[in-house]
């Protein structure tokens, strides 16, 4: 696998073959990208991403050229994005590349002497969530098919919902849209049959086997377009949270997700339910992405 630029390019048995990486890389140490460079090249703001990469890229015993922001490069002077990423890839193995622009990742895979990692493109894809989110499914609930999961919060523009619902597409699993109907996607939704879309969360809560919240992600929201306006010409603030009367509602054995950063949606009393699984999400992306990097760089059968 040269690049990691969306979902579509796993099969079901690559997913597994990258779960069971990432438990490998749980309880094993291993240094076998002594002589590789990993950079992190991110346009936009992350800290989980960036950081798992830089500590996935260290465990592994690789170098790393951090880069968070562009402001200091040559960006800032005018370099293109290709002349950026071809300059890059010169002194890099890899590049974990994070930007405002869907599609962003497939053009630096064009023009790049080294493997691209998508970190997220625009409201486009976030494949490495994705996994990361499937892997802590499957070590939650032990089997993905049979699962019902609703996705909650801004389905238009969570780029993690867009990655994870193609994955879980592989598997026969009912999905749930849910969230104000000026995020919602028809487009997007109409790709998954066996789904259904809902503008409350009482008509999954007690139904759904995994909540996957999510923020509204005001960033790509145009001012006031697809941004309800109240009876003064207000914007309103969407309000969607699970709150601890919805959770009594909810499956003793739901989990509740969460790709972060969170505003609102998810109170912080929440936090000590064993249901909330946000924050080892957080922790499993090391391993996912130590097991991302070992396959990209062609060192996964070591
Ligand atoms: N989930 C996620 O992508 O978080 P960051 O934006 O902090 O990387």
């Amino acid at each position: 696998m040269k690049n990691i630029i969306n979902v579509g390019q796993f099969s079901k048995e690559e997913l597994l073959q990258i779960c069971d990486a990432a438990d490998y890389y749980k309880t094993h140490q291993s240094k076998v990208l002594i002589d590789k460079t990993v950079t992190c090249l991110f346009y936009q703001p992350s800290t989980r991403t960036f950081v798992s990469f830089i500590a996935a890229a260290q465990n592994l015993g690789a170098n790393v050229i951090p880069i968070q922001g562009v402001e200091y490069s040559s960006v800032a002077k005018g370099e293109s994005f290709e002349d950026t990423i071809k300059t890059l890839s010169l002194y890099s193995d890899c590049i974990v590349l994070r930007h405002p622009e869907v599609g962003a990742a497939q053009r630096a895979a064009e023009v790049s002497e080294v493997p691209i990692i998508n970190a997220g493109d625009g409201i486009g894809e976030h494949p490495t969530q994705a996994l990361l989110d499937l892997y802590t499914i499957r070590t939650e609930k032990k089997q993905i098919d049979g699962l019902h999961v609703a996705f909650v919060g801004d389905i238009k523009h969570s780029r993690t919902i867009h990655s994870l619902a193609k994955v879980l597409s592989l598997y026969d699993v009912k999905m749930s849209f849910v969230g104000p109907e000026e995020l919602s996607c028809e487009k997007f939704m109409s790709e998954f049959p066996n789904s259904e879309y809902h503008e409350d969360i009482g008509a999954v809560i007690d139904k759904a086997d995994v909540i996957y919240m999510t923020r509204v992600q005001k960033e790509y929201h145009e001012p006031n377009v697809g941004m309800k306006l109240d009876t003064f010409g207000r914007t309103k603030t969407y309000d969607y949270k699970i709150t601890k009367e919805l959770m009594v509602k909810a499956k003793s054995n739901m989990i509740l997700m969460h790709p972060l950063p969170r505003l609102q949606e998810i109170p912080v009393e929440l936090d000590k339910d064993p249901r909330s699984v946000y924050f080892k999400q957080v922790k499993n992306g090391l391993f996912v992405r130590e097991a991302l990097l070992l396959k990209v760089l062609g060192k996964d059968d070591e």
